[in-house]
């Protein structure tokens, strides 16, 4: 009892301090931690701990409770706390972890936060889980530059206790099982201007492959909130990535960088057909292609090049994302004549203006032609300048069974102009209408956010891996749609 007392009034310090903020859309208090780190707020809403509602001590309790009653009757666990790289725990067992991520978030630092708390109370009850004033940080597996002196000294710190971490698993995990690692990490912040591969990725990654382990497979998992603070933009993936490894056999081959860009080339285009079908979020394609990718590289005991070194994880990892791209291109002779042109079109110059001789010859090559794809009703075109229509400006009574020159390109962009003005309902309808024509659309909307993340579409990207994201949503609503609607033979019957 004493255990959850204790749990609630460090859980009441997050809604009980000075920065705590006011949320005016739900009108209440919103406590501290909405994310992992500590913001400034210019004002502070002040919680009354007898208020029968956010910031109460009972409110808090029973919260906890509500998980007990829930689980704690028929689960059996326990926590202890051991460093990854020595502990002895996981011995015969079957792992399953949540490792942390390079720099991402200050676990230890943000901790204190509440450990003082608890220490006052439990330190009589577990004296060696609060044996220090302060929660231990030294032995934490981060790059904190500020802490290891230094960024290159932060980074060899993390590689090197990761390295051995995940060499501990391996060497522990029972042998009928794999070892699942979530990952749901992405670094703003890569090696080069292009790179999406970030320097937390290549590390983690070096730490697996040099710890012995192969990657037998990639599972994406929805497994963030939709109401979260994090989005679009920061360091966070719609979806984790769990990495299934094993240890690498004592027999595994040596490859040439040839075979094993061949081997990508053969292998990806299913990989990547099974990440798309699993509705993937556009936005963590490119990270979670880096599975199946790195699946092939660690099948070889070593990839070497032409003077017989070692290929890299950071050369992997731009192998696979070319290859990815090349995939994607290829993707394209799906589409039709007119949607290629604009796919290319949009490759240059977005939704901007561009000269009209540029765009007549870009049309020979894909085998249509200005006037032609005005009539698609795709192209603007004025004072020997055109553009693409952005889909705001698409007619509002579009529609498709009608439309005698019906392209993909404008059925991703009706689409997102219903679903951003109407909802996924009014989205559904017009999915309806299209019937199989419609999943072309969703691959189309893959390829457009790839564009849009390489020049750094922010906007539009937006848009495209929204469409994605709603996809199975509003499939499911159009086959409502499609049921309700008689057939042609019931209206017959009807007569
Ligand atoms: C990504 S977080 C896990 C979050 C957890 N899954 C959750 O939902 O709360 C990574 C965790 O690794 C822990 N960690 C960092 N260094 C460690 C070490 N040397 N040994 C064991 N755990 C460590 C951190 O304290 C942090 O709790």
């Amino acid at each position: 009892m004493g255990l959850y007392l204790a749990l609630g009034v460090s859980k009441l310090a997050d809604s009980g301090n000075a920065l705590v903020s006011w949320k005016a859309s739900m009108n209440q208090p919103i406590h501290l931690f909405t994310r992992q780190a500590i913001p400034m707020v210019w004002d502070f809403a002040e919680p009354n701990v007898f208020s029968g509602a956010m910031g109460d001590l009972v409110v808090t309790l029973n919260n906890i409770s509500r998980i007990l009653d829930r689980n704690m009757n028929k689960l059996h666990g326990f926590a202890d706390q051991l460093d990854a790289r020595k502990q002895g725990l996981s011995h015969n067992k079957l792992i399953s972890t949540d490792p942390p991520y390079y720099d991402n978030v200050g676990y230890a630092d943000l901790s204190d936060f509440f450990y003082v708390w608890l220490r006052r109370s439990l330190n009589s009850v577990f004296p060696h889980l609060f044996a220090t004033l302060a929660v231990p940080k030294t032995d934490e597996l981060v790059a904190t530059p500020g802490r290891h002196g230094g960024k290159d000294k932060a980074e060899s710190f993390f590689l090197d206790g990761m390295t051995k971490a995940i060499h501990r698993l391996g060497e522990k995990v029972h042998p009928a099982f794999p070892i699942t690692i979530y990952y749901a990490f992405k670094q703003a912040e890569g090696r080069g201007a292009d790179s999406i591969y970030s320097t937390g990725w290549e590390t983690f990654l070096e730490g697996v492959v040099s710890a012995g382990l192969a990657i037998t497979g990639t599972w994406p998992m929805r497994t963030e909130l939709a109401n979260r603070m994090r989005s679009l933009g920061s360091n966070a993936l719609a979806s984790s990535v769990v990495l299934v490894c094993r240890p690498r056999s004592a027999g595994a081959p040596t490859a040439t960088r040839r075979e094993f860009l061949n081997a990508l080339k053969v292998e990806l285009p299913d990989a990547l057909a099974y990440l798309q079908h699993g509705n993937i979020a556009p936005v963590d394609l490119a990270q979670a292609s880096i599975g199946p990718g790195m699946a092939i590289y660690t099948r070889f005991a070593k990839v070497l090049d032409a003077d017989g070194k070692a290929v890299p994880v950071q050369e992997a990892l731009e192998l696979i994302n070319q290859t990815l791209d090349e995939v994607l291109s290829e993707q394209e002779s799906d589409f039709d004549a007119d949607s290629r042109w604009a796919l290319a079109w949009f490759d240059q110059s977005g939704f901007g203006e561009g000269e009209y001789g540029v765009a007549e010859t870009l049309s020979k090559a894909k085998n249509t032609s200005v006037k032609g794809l005005e009539d698609a009703g795709i192209l603007y075109q004025r004072a020997g300048n055109v553009r693409l229509l952005r889909p705001r400006e698409l007619p509002e009574d579009w529609d498709p069974s009608t439309d005698p020159r019906l392209t993909v390109w404008e059925v991703v962009h009706h689409l997102i102009r219903v679903l951003e003005a109407a909802g996924e309902g009014s989205a559904a309808e017009l999915v309806a209408k299209l019937g199989s024509k419609a999943e072309a659309a969703r691959e189309l909307a893959y390829r457009l956010y790839t564009v849009c993340e390489r020049k750094k579409r922010a906007q539009e990207a937006l848009s495209y891996n929204g469409l994605v994201q709603s996809w199975p949503e509003i499939q499911r609503l159009a086959r409502e749609v499609a049921t309700a609607q008689p057939s042609q033979a019931q209206l017959f019957e009807q007569e």
